[in-house]
């Protein structure tokens, strides 16, 4: 296929792709699955997507040529190709980062390369094809066990490991309440691995009926259409005792419907790389303490922050307010031990009845001001 702009692919014929480095593998293509994080780059929602790209990261095929360096893998071989390209050598590769290889992405600071998804990924041209150039063919192709249907290996090469890792940086522990966002291939996969993890309870949210219901059977979960609900996170503060899920799964991404002003910021002006408003909801729905997992796709830029280049990068976030009871008794010896001098930030004190020159002069920055104390009459001498 030959992307030709946003939402126009059409069916081209392109050169046989050849053996570019002696690493490289040629694969004919035995199947190639469209993702939803193909629809990103359809819809134009992902820079540098270029005319002429063919897209596919989902595919599995046999080995029809290897170049000189290739050992793992010989011609007839038929192979699961997984959708991060890698070169298993790279600082990120051996810490099994594979989806953050260096070298295959070399432009890019945040993702490594991957098949058909824009020059952001690397440029290269992906397995909606006949046959696809594999580079690095003796690191990611895997042998298709002997037996095993082709329909699962291809699903091999991205839906089960991508809904399995959303499920494990959850990080689920027994009984967990766990709530994924989307219910596509992505989020069903997902409900059905938080399963193996220990979850008690597992709740999809989608508005799309037909997946809600396909969710409830394949992945056990139980699902809901957030048009039908009210407001999604009050449903989900609910649901579980006010108190919200303990793990929540970002399974959409950079074009989730359901707010108006993040799909008109995000997906129809672009002024952000896409409308955060599963990631919206799963932060405000899970718990305290809690654990949200982003497997949805975002623009590495343009949002206020970057949270594309989070995902991209794999950074764990975590964060909290300050547990000051727990701080405090160290806290308190500092400071009697003088190695701590709190006051010290103090620059303004102010008579409580000037409050509103207080905030002014903090809000604007004013005076030189850090702080301010305010006094209350009944304390002034
Ligand atoms: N991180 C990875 O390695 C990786 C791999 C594959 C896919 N992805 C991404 O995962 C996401 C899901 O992939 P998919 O193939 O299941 O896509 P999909 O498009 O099939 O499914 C997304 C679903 O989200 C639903 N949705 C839209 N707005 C929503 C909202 N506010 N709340 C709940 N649901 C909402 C849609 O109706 C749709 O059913 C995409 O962003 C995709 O790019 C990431
Ligand atoms: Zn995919
Ligand atoms: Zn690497």
């Amino acid at each position: 296929m030959n992307y030709r702009g946003p939402f126009r692919v059409r069916i081209d014929e392109k050169p046989h792709p050849k053996i570019e480095h002696p690493e490289d593998a040629i694969v004919k293509v035995l199947r190639s699955c469209i993702c939803g994080s193909d629809l990103h780059i359809y819809h134009g929602m992902v820079p540098d997507t270029r005319v002429g790209t063919t897209f596919g990261h989902e595919f599995v095929g046999v080995v029809e040529e290897i170049g000189p360096e290739v050992t793992k893998l010989k011609v007839g071989d038929k192979v699961i190709v997984p959708f991060n390209i890698s070169c298993g050598k790279c600082a990120f590769c051996k810490q099994e980062l594979y989806g953050n290889c260096h070298e295959s992405n070399p432009q890019a600071t945040a993702v490594g390369g991957i098949f058909g998804y824009s020059h952001t990924a690397g440029g290269f041209d992906g397995g909606q094809a006949e046959y696809a150039r594999v580079p690095y063919a003796n690191v990611g192709p895997t042998i298709i066990p002997e037996g095993m249907d082709l329909d699962d290996a291809v699903l091999l090469t991205d839906v089960v490991p991508t809904g399995y890792q959303a499920a494990e940086m959850g990080g689920i522990k027994l009984g967990d309440t766990v709530v994924v966002f989307g219910a596509g291939p992505i989020g069903i996969m997902a409900a059905k691995c938080a399963w193996l993890f220990g979850a008690g309870r597992v709740i999809v949210i989608d508005n799309v009926n037909y997946r809600l219901e396909f969710a409830k059977n394949y992945s056990q979960c139980e699902a809901y259409n957030y048009e039908e609900i009210g407001d999604p996170v009050e449903f989900l503060k609910k649901a579980t005792d006010w108190l919200g899920a303990d793990v929540c799964i970002d399974a959409v991404g950079c074009e989730a419907g359901g707010q108006g002003m993040q799909t008109i910021t995000g997906r129809k002006l672009m002024l952000q790389a896409g409308s955060a408003t599963a990631l919206q909801w799963a932060i405000n729905s899970v718990k305290k303490g809690g654990i949200v997992s982003i497997v949805g796709v975002y623009g590495p830029t343009g949002n206020l922050v970057p949270i594309g280049n989070v995902v991209n990068k794999g950074i764990t976030i975590r964060a909290n307010q300050a547990s000051v009871k727990r701080l405090l008794p160290r806290l308190i010896e500092h400071v009697q031990a003088g190695r701590l001098n709190p006051k010290g930030i103090i620059t303004h004190r102010i008579p409580l009845e000037n409050v509103a020159e207080a905030y002014r002069i903090f809000s604007d920055k004013l005076d030189n001001c850090i702080k301010t104390v305010l006094i209350p009459p009944t304390v002034r001498t």
